[in-house]
């Protein structure tokens, strides 16, 4: 749990008498906790109690009292590696359910991009009544993770199904689901982004369309699940957010090959993901190139092949995967890609696909494997595209 970023939503139930305790442990993990609380939560327990215990500001209202400062549901719901909601209450699974989005905890969560827990609290009818089961199979069925209530005694004094999980269960089942999420923990990943552009005199350059969105999702995912991410990257406006990831700008292929080159033999694996232009110019000019009537030709070498290079070095320990970009014969181009550089693995996009490939926010590809094996994913964004990537690269690892 080290450096994870919790947000803890806490409701108007009883059992947020616990989230007090709940806190410490998840802190005492090494966690980051921000606690946004409803406003009936505060009836139950104070934000004081919570701040005091968190080292920051309890999150309770879209705006601070007074001082009129916004706070911002999205950049929060980003911030976190998960999102717990404990103890949840009838009213927020209802709510949540169906996006009734009247409080910062609702818009929070319709923001997260995390996993999402949820453990509720409530008297045992409450929690029996098909409303509150069918919102949590709503809630499952969007990919939350339900932790069940136990049975016995409850506030109400009723027996039956409705306490909230006891909070170091909790946190056991947050820590084990965060383990499964490293299983990169320890290994060096290179991955290659972006186009690379190939100078003719100091104002022009051959390029390519690539916005390195792939390569630095890539990039992300693997940092996410604990790798230590190498990112060579050319010319692109993308940022990069995780700390595990070292970036290294270059411009040309010849820069690109000379960072991969150096990189590679301390790596467990490559990411070969960039656009890489196959000619330079032969001859740079100095000074920027004159209009003329006369025609022009520019005089084209080819460039190093980067993962072709990798292949050759490739340790039997060391993983390498391709990307092919293809717009015809796509399977026979990317097979015979995958075995001329000696790649593990190679995903096919193909331009055919509307949504797919260059500059898109999504993607649609085939994982070709070099046992023969081939995997194909629906179009999905970026994102969830590099997640299916880099589980099959991790199975690789293991
Ligand atoms: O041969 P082609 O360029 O289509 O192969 C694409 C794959 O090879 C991609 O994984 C790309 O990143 C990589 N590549 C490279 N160096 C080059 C050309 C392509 O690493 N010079």
């Amino acid at each position: 749990m080290k450096g994870k970023k919790i947000i803890l939503g806490i409701t108007g139930s009883i059992a947020a008498y616990k989230a007090a305790y709940l806190v410490r442990a998840f802190i005492k993990k090494g966690a980051e906790v921000q606690v946004v609380i409803t406003p009936a939560g505060k009836e139950f327990i104070t934000p004081v109690t919570l701040s005091a215990l968190t080292g920051k500001p309890v999150i309770s209202e879209f705006f601070t009292a007074n001082d009129g400062t916004w706070h911002s549901h999205v950049d929060l719901g980003l911030w976190a590696d998960a999102m717990v909601i404990a103890p949840a209450t009838a009213s927020t699974i209802g709510k949540m359910a169906n996006g009734i989005a009247d409080n910062m905890l609702i818009t929070t969560y319709l923001s997260a991009k995390a996993p999402v827990f949820i453990a509720p609290a409530m008297d045992l009818d409450m929690f029996a009544h098909p409303t509150t089961q069918h919102n949590l199979d709503l809630l499952r069925s969007y990919g939350n993770h339900i932790i069940e209530p136990g049975v016995g005694e409850l506030a109400s004094h009723l027996e039956g199904k409705g306490r909230m999980e006891e909070p170091d269960k909790i946190v056991e089942v947050l820590e084990r689901f965060l383990a499964s999420r490293c299983d990169l923990a320890g290994k060096k990943i290179v991955v290659t982004a972006g186009p690379t552009y190939e100078k003719i005199d100091p104002v022009r350059f051959i390029g390519n369309y690539s916005s390195g969105k792939m390569g630095f999702a890539l990039a992300e995912e693997c940092a996410e699940r604990g790798a230590d991410v190498v990112l060579i990257a050319g010319p692109v406006s993308q940022k990069t957010v995780h700390r595990s990831i070292r970036r290294i700008d270059v411009e040309s292929a010849r820069e690109m090959y000379d960072v991969a080159l150096s990189e590679y033999p301390t790596a467990d694996a490559a990411i070969m993901c960039a656009a890489v232009a196959d000619y330079a110019p032969e001859h740079y000019s100095d000074m920027k190139i004159k209009r003329s009537s006369d025609d022009m030709i520019l005089r084209l070498r080819p460039n190093p092949d980067i993962a072709a290079a990798l292949g050759k070095m490739k340790r039997d320990n060391q993983v390498l995967a391709g990307f092919a970009l293809e717009t015809d014969h796509e399977e026979e181009h990317a097979l015979s890609k995958m075995k001329r550089k000696n790649l593990d693995f190679i995903v096919l996009n193909s331009l055919k696909d509307e949504g797919a490939g260059f500059r898109c926010d999504t993607n649609k590809v085939t994982i070709l494997k070099s046992d023969g094996e081939q995997i194909p994913f629906d179009m999905k964004p970026k994102k969830e595209v590099a997640a299916d990537i880099v589980s099959v690269l991790g199975k690789y690892l293991k």
